[in-house]
């Protein structure tokens, strides 16, 4: 059992995560923190509990975090739908709980050296987390990221993957500090899902808003990002965590860019194989899609407790 916490913004691909990560078994998941970034901080939080309902895991608590990036304007994202989960109609209300930041430190403070943060969507709350609890840095585990775009073109803009792109100051106070770090880039997120592949999922709870979901969400994309079938960014992040053994990881140097004026939120590795650099962070280059999706399916089927 693995202890984490996830800090997510659902979110289609992000609900789709939760999903995985709960019924995996795989994992302790001690809190669900929430930031803005695909929606607003009302619906990421609202949504961050509908699935949990869904799930019948309203044991996990959930706290909402950053209503903005650090020092930019929220630009959500498009794909995800007007309340974030693609044609799936969030029935509880909004209401914020708790303070994300706060209880991120509590939580890492009481497992010293056990926790590793998952984190799903904009840095915000991790970037604050570093810089209000300098003394809580030491004893996080690692932090798991989705985001950024190292050899192949950005999502969000030329460059960009959109995680970095909507909160680049905090992307870069993450990436300077010590914490140990993996990254989920889009590099790796060409193992995509067709409707076919949800449809095999056999969980009669899960299934219908799974497929809400995701119907929209494949629209969207083929009109936004060039694909016709559903990117996996969030639930291939939660995945390398599961099984390490499906993925390919290799250790680079990387800063993000939050200054130019075409490449905000560009993630900038040396890949000078004559340099010699200090990495700072593991990037899964490469996840398995046959044991990926083979895995995608038979979990989500299995029937919930
Ligand atoms: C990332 O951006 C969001 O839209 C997704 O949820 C994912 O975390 C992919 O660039
Ligand atoms: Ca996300």
């Amino acid at each position: 059992m693995k202890d984490i916490i996830i800090d997510t913004d659902p979110g289609v691909d992000d609900a789709l995560a939760i999903m995985l990560a709960v019924k995996s078994g795989n994992f302790r998941i001690h809190a669900i923190t929430t930031v803005a970034g695909n929606s607003t901080i009302d619906d990421t939080t609202r949504n961050a509990r509908f699935i949990l309902k869904l799930l019948g895991r309203e044991d996990i608590p959930v706290y909402s975090g950053a209503k903005n990036p650090l020092k930019r304007k929220l630009d959500r994202a498009v794909v995800h739908g007007k309340d974030g989960l693609g044609g799936l109609k969030p029935l509880n209300g909004p209401g914020l709980s708790g303070d994300a930041v706060e209880r991120i430190s509590s939580i890492i403070e009481r497992n010293s050296g056990k926790i590793t943060i998952v984190a799903l969507g904009p840095l915000t709350n991790i970037a604050r987390m570093i810089e209000d609890y300098p003394q809580t840095i030491p004893k996080m585990k690692s932090v798991v990221m989705m985001g950024g775009a190292i050899r192949v073109p950005g999502n969000k803009s030329r460059v960009a993957e959109f995680n970095m792109y909507v909160d680049p100051e905090a992307a870069d106070i993450v990436f300077r500090s010590p914490v140990m770090k993996t990254m989920l880039p889009l590099d790796a997120c060409d193992v995509q899902l067709s409707l076919t592949d949800f449809e095999k999922i056999r969980d009669a709870e899960l299934r219908s808003p799974i497929l809400e979901m995701v119907v929209p969400y494949m629209r969207n994309l083929s009109k936004n990002e060039g694909t016709s079938k559903a990117m996996m960014y969030d639930p291939l992040t939660v995945y390398s965590l599961m099984n390490p053994s499906a993925c390919r990881k290799r250790r680079i140097n990387a800063v993000v860019e939050t200054r130019g004026e075409f490449t905000r939120g560009m993630t900038v590795a040396e890949q000078r194989r004559w340099k010699e650099e200090n990495p700072n962070v593991t990037v899964v280059e490469k996840v398995s899609a046959r044991r990926f999706k083979a895995d995608f399916v038979r979990i989500l089927s299995k029937a919930q407790p």
